[in-house]
């Protein structure tokens, strides 16, 4: 059963328990002028990730899966763009319209524009208890400043989990995508198709095709992947950070995949008790 809080966070709820599938984001959507409802985990050793990998790998699919079973936020900057975007026009500040611009191309915004959006945001990553960052950061100034950040208040990255997949799934993922205009849900024409046609399955919001999924912004999405963020796979390399993950399969298997690649990690570290994951509490995908 899925219910919806105020604001169309959705929570599923499930017999003698009770799942959040996706923690309130207003702090991150709206500005710090927002509040989350959502209370921080209370784990000693909260996860704290980076998702990679190419436009339209599944990173925000798996970001969504894996928010309940972490207990972290899901903090992705391409919805902070968009939640931006649904805005009125008089209530956008010059730099989130240009920014807007950037993203219809399919372009990176600026590393300025964006750093400066995640800046004024940051409690979101040092005070929530644990998050996963989804399509930030996309180029080496952005890790740098995200690095700088967290090192300032003694933080550190779990892992950056790298999704691999072939170009021609990526460009059947992302042209047939479809998200929801009011919770963000993502679906998929043919894979993840919603129960009742362009209707949201979570909060009952119409379905829409987002303007950089068009054949000609996608090419110009995966060029500036290529260009601009594929070198943090390195990056985060020569940090001992990296995780990759073939993101063949449905969205369940991967999950599933990353979650063994997780416990793993968390057992090298002897921190598994803490971290261990609600896997075995979540509905089959
Ligand atoms: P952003 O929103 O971050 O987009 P992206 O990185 O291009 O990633 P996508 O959201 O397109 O794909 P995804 O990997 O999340 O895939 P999804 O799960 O949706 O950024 C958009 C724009 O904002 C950028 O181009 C840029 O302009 C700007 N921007 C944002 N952050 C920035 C930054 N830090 N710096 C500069 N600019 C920035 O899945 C795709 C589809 O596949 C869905 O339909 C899904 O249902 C389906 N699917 C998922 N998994 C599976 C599976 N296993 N099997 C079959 N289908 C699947």
């Amino acid at each position: 059963m899925t219910t919806v809080t105020a604001n169309g966070t959705p929570r599923r709820k499930f017999i003698g328990m009770n799942v959040i599938i996706k923690k309130d984001r207003s702090a991150w959507l709206q500005g710090p002028s927002a509040k989350c409802s959502a209370v921080p985990g209370e784990h000693k050793h909260p996860w704290r990730l980076i998702l990679l990998g190419a436009p339209g790998v599944g990173k925000g699919t798996q970001a969504e899966l894996l928010t309940g079973r972490l207990d972290v936020c899901h903090l992705s900057t391409g919805d902070v763009f968009r939640a931006a975007g649904e805005r009125l026009d008089r209530d956008q500040s010059p730099a989130m319209k240009e920014a807007l611009e950037y993203m219809r191309r399919g372009e990176l915004v600026p590393d300025s524009t964006v750093w400066e959006m995640v800046r004024e945001r940051s409690s979101c990553i040092l005070d929530c208890g644990g998050f996963i960052l989804d399509g930030f950061p996309r180029t080496l100034g952005q890790a740098e400043s995200l690095k700088e950040l967290m090192e300032k208040e003694k933080l550190s990255l779990s892992a950056v989990v790298n999704y691999e997949l072939p170009l021609d799934e990526i460009v059947r993922r992302l042209s047939g995508r479809r998200t929801c205009g009011k919770c963000k849900s993502v679906f998929h024409v043919t894979e993840r198709r919603p129960k009742a046609e362009a209707v949201c399955d979570h909060c009952g919001g119409r379905l829409y095709q987002r303007e950089d999924d068009r054949p000609e912004a996608i090419t110009v999405r995966l060029e500036a992947y290529e260009r601009s963020t594929a070198p943090l796979i390195q990056f985060y390399k020569d940090l001992g950070l990296l995780l990759p993950i073939v993101a063949t399969g449905s969205p369940g298997e991967i999950v599933a995949q990353t979650m063994d690649k997780l416990d793993e990690l968390a057992a090298q570290r002897g921190d598994g008790d803490d971290r261990r994951t609600t896997l075995h509490l979540a509905p089959k995908l």
